[in-house]
């Protein structure tokens, strides 16, 4: 499995899994899950503190009993509450100490602050980071769904460097690339809604990390009525590879040079292992963007 460098400390699988959803499962079934996902090679696994109302990191921490915890990277997340979001320290520090306990485990490799709070006070969230750290409770920070100057922002007030974002991406979701490849032209895809993510993130070294690859403004994307044509060639154009289009479609955000990593939301292991298989293949450029066009993107 491909493994990436996350900030200087770690080298992730850049196919991940994201446990969002594993807390509607069964504790086996979420158990076979991340079994499944070990198996393959991936030691990177995303939580969140409300992710199931918690579910979802009990059955995680469950699932990880007998793994050597040097061996697998976990990272939570906190700041959405019911109704707001909140960066206020209380919160953050009691945020962490409830995915520690559920979990079952002495530290976060990575927290990541969830969705910007506007009403933040830079002061009060660097002395949480500071807490956490100083405590050996959190070893690193990134951060999710931010911009640029958002990340700045945070930056004017907090030590430690910020070594991932997490971002919707995908091939039906690409508004990151779009916007740089059509670039001061008057179409529907120049417009930023990021302020320019992706180039921000090669500047600084923080690494994308892309929820939602399934997803479309349509629903999931695999097999959707609204995008008939796009399934039938990504169907097709993935049997060169021996793979499925879910696994191309995978394989299309791997091959950025931004090595975005990936989290993958799916549930079932026969998925899962299906589409880790864009681990072993190689776009080359023209595959990339034959890829990128013939799913109803333009070039300029
Ligand atoms: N930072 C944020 O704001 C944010 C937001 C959302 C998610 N996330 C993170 O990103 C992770 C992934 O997000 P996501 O769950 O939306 O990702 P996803 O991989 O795009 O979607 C997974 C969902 O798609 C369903 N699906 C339907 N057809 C599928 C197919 N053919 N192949 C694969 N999946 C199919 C899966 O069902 P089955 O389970 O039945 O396969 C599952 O419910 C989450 O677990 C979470 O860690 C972060």
């Amino acid at each position: 499995m491909k493994k990436i460098n996350l900030g200087s400390k770690y080298k992730a699988s850049q196919i991940s899994l994201g446990c969002m959803r594993i807390g509607n499962k069964t504790k086996s079934e979420a158990k076979e899950l991340i079994e499944a996902a070990l198996s393959l090679g991936i030691n990177f696994f995303d939580n969140a503190d409300i992710y199931c109302s918690g579910l979802s990191e009990e059955y995680f921490g469950e699932a990880v009993k007998g793994v050597e915890r040097e061996s697998i990277i976990i990272q939570s997340k906190c700041g959405i509450r019911k109704g707001f979001y909140d960066f206020s320290k209380e919160h953050i520090i009691s945020s962490v100490e409830g995915s520690l306990k559920r979990i079952g485990t002495d530290y976060l490799d990575i927290l990541c602050l969830h969705r910007p709070d506007t009403l933040f006070e830079g002061e009060e969230v660097a002395e949480a980071f500071d807490e956490l750290h100083g405590r050996g409770l959190v070893r690193e920070f990134g951060v999710s769904n931010f911009n640029p100057q958002q990340i700045e922002l945070l930056k004017k007030y907090v030590d430690y460097p910020i070594i991932c974002n997490q971002l919707e991406f995908g091939l039906f979701h690409s508004g990151m690339v779009d916007c740089g490849i059509c670039s001061n032209m008057k179409n529907d895809f120049s417009p930023s809604n990021d302020g320019h993510m992706l180039e921000y993130s090669r500047l600084n070294n923080i690494t994308i990390q892309a929820w939602g690859p399934m997803r479309s403004p349509f629903g999931f994307f695999p097999d959707n009525e609204a995008l008939k044509k796009e399934n039938a060639f990504l169907e097709d154009f993935a049997k060169n590879f021996g793979v499925t289009k879910e696994a191309l479609a995978t394989a299309w955000i791997m091959r950025h040079p931004a090595k975005i990593q990936v989290l993958l939301g799916t549930t079932n292991p026969e998925r899962l292992k299906a589409i880790a298989k864009a681990d072993e293949i190689e776009l080359s450029r023209s595959d990339w963007y034959k890829i990128y066009t013939e799913t109803g993107h333009v070039l300029p």
